[in-house]
């Protein structure tokens, strides 16, 4: 089997899982980041974010002298066949995606490159159509004449808490390219991965991340929605999930009703999706509806409460779950960050428990009790939100938590638990889209 030198500019989710992986398969891999800091950590064993199995990998491939992380730039990119740039590309208050980042390694890697050795420069971070383009004229301006290179476009699907089975195991493999040379290297590259190869042209590439996650985006708005109706009438929104799913041009995935998208990825591209569209000319009203529902989902949480407490001022309220999804310990855009602040402009008491994202969320929410344990999150609460579908929620102790509760109120924004046995115990309870 073929392997490669690679340098992965951008050790975040996706560069350092996908660094990992790569070292895995016997490549070698040197993995670059300005934050000095996060840099030490990966050194000394440690990981700067909770990843099920990433620990593990990340040592065995230490060891065997295929994994290293580095702050330098100039000598992982000289040592390196293939460079992936992987940096993030945030919003900005426009709605358009920095690619400050993307253009500043573009220039880095240019200065590093030279007329003898071939290089490839692949984007794997999600990026605007047509930044492939936008790197290589940069490369192009910055790098000495003659230097031998090619852009390609590889974007990354994996999701946060499965990604190491989703890199290896991915439902396609997309490859955006404009030479021979490029598609070879990495068709060879990904020769050993389980998955179907797409091989298409570098704005095809791009395009194919930003219409995937605007689409899945859609697909939960769409039964966020659904679910909505199905609290006006009655019906029972896992039921009509379930019978739509069976469809397969529809598919059951993504139609899971619940407190809508959060996460680092949706809400930053259905936002970038719509700005890029408007820069070309193009409206994307569609992808507009599908962030209109997303607030107004989150809306209903807070109304949902209110309908039970009424006047939200001096109530003690339990949030269970503070990650944006379970098995990952990032709380960015996520849906309890979201309703604890709300909870805390309308002078509620909030005490939050989550499996592994406290150290996170105390960063961005100071101010909240967090507890050790969801029965102590539940002392004295007068309602208690379930907010992530971490796994040990599904196991707990209701009548002990119900008998440490105030008030045996409980919403279930992630339809965890069967409404007729929850209530059985005593509860009031709601969820999203069940009677
Ligand atoms: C998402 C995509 O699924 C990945 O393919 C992509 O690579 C990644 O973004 C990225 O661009 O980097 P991720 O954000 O890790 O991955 O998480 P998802 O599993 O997609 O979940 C996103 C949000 O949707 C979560 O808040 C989750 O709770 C919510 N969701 C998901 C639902 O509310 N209902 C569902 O049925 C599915």
């Amino acid at each position: 089997m073929p392997t490669f030198k690679i340098a992965i500019i951008g050790t975040g989710h996706v560069g350092l899982v996908s660094g990992a992986c790569f070292a895995e398969k016997g490549n070698i891999v040197i993995c670059v980041d300005n934050d000095i800091e996060k840099i030490e950590m990966l050194n000394s064993g440690r990981m700067p974010i909770y990843e099920p199995g990433l620990d593990e990998l990340v040592e065995r491939n230490v060891k065997a002298s295929r994994l290293s992380f580095t702050t330098e730039i100039a000598p992982a990119v000289r040592a390196s066949e293939i460079v992936f740039i992987c940096v993030g590309t945030p919003p900005t208050p426009s709605g358009q995606p920095d690619l400050s980042y993307v253009e500043a390694v573009s220039r880095e890697i240019a200065r590093n490159l030279d007329d003898t050795t071939y290089r490839l420069i692949c984007e794997k971070s999600t990026v605007p159509v047509r930044t492939g383009e936008h790197v290589r004229q940069t490369v192009e301006k910055y790098a000495a004449k003659n230097a031998l290179f090619d852009v390609a476009s590889n974007p990354e699907f994996l999701s946060e808490g499965t990604a190491i089975h989703d890199t290896f195991n991915p439902d396609r493999i997309v490859i955006g390219v404009s030479s021979k040379r490029a598609e070879a290297m990495l068709r060879s590259l990904y020769e050993s991965f389980n998955a179907p190869l797409i091989v298409t042209d570098i704005n095809s590439a791009e395009l194919i991340k930003h219409a995937s996650n605007s689409f899945l985006a859609m697909k939960i708005s769409f039964i966020n929605a659904i679910a909505t109706i199905c609290e006006l009438t009655g019906a029972n929104v896992e039921e009509v999930a379930r019978g739509m799913g069976m469809d397969r041009r529809i598919g059951q995935a993504f139609l899971r009703a619940g407190a809508g998208y959060g996460g680092f990825c949706f809400p930053k591209d259905v936002e970038a999706f719509i700005a890029v569209a408007e820069s070309l000319g193009y409206r994307f009203d569609l992808l507009k509806e599908v962030q209109a529902v997303n607030v107004a989902q989150r809306d209903r949480i807070i109304k949902k409460i209110e309908k039970e407490l009424w006047i939200l001022k001096g109530k003690t309220i339990a949030l269970l779950g503070l990650s944006f999804k379970p098995n990952t310990d990032d709380v960015r855009e996520a849906p309890a960050i979201y309703i604890a602040r709300r909870l805390l402009e309308k002078e509620a008491i909030v005490r939050a428990y989550d499996p592994r994202a406290i150290e996170k969320a105390r960063r961005v929410l100071p101010t909240i009790a967090y507890c050790a344990d969801p029965y102590d999150a539940a002392r004295g609460a007068d309602c208690l939100v379930l907010m992530t579908e971490w796994d040990e929620f599904r196991h707990l102790d209701l009548t002990r938590l119900r008998s440490a509760m105030a008030q045996p109120i409980m919403v279930d924004c992630r339809n965890v638990f069967d409404p007729a046995h929850v209530r059985a115990l005593g509860f009031t309870y709601s969820s999203v889209g069940r009677p």
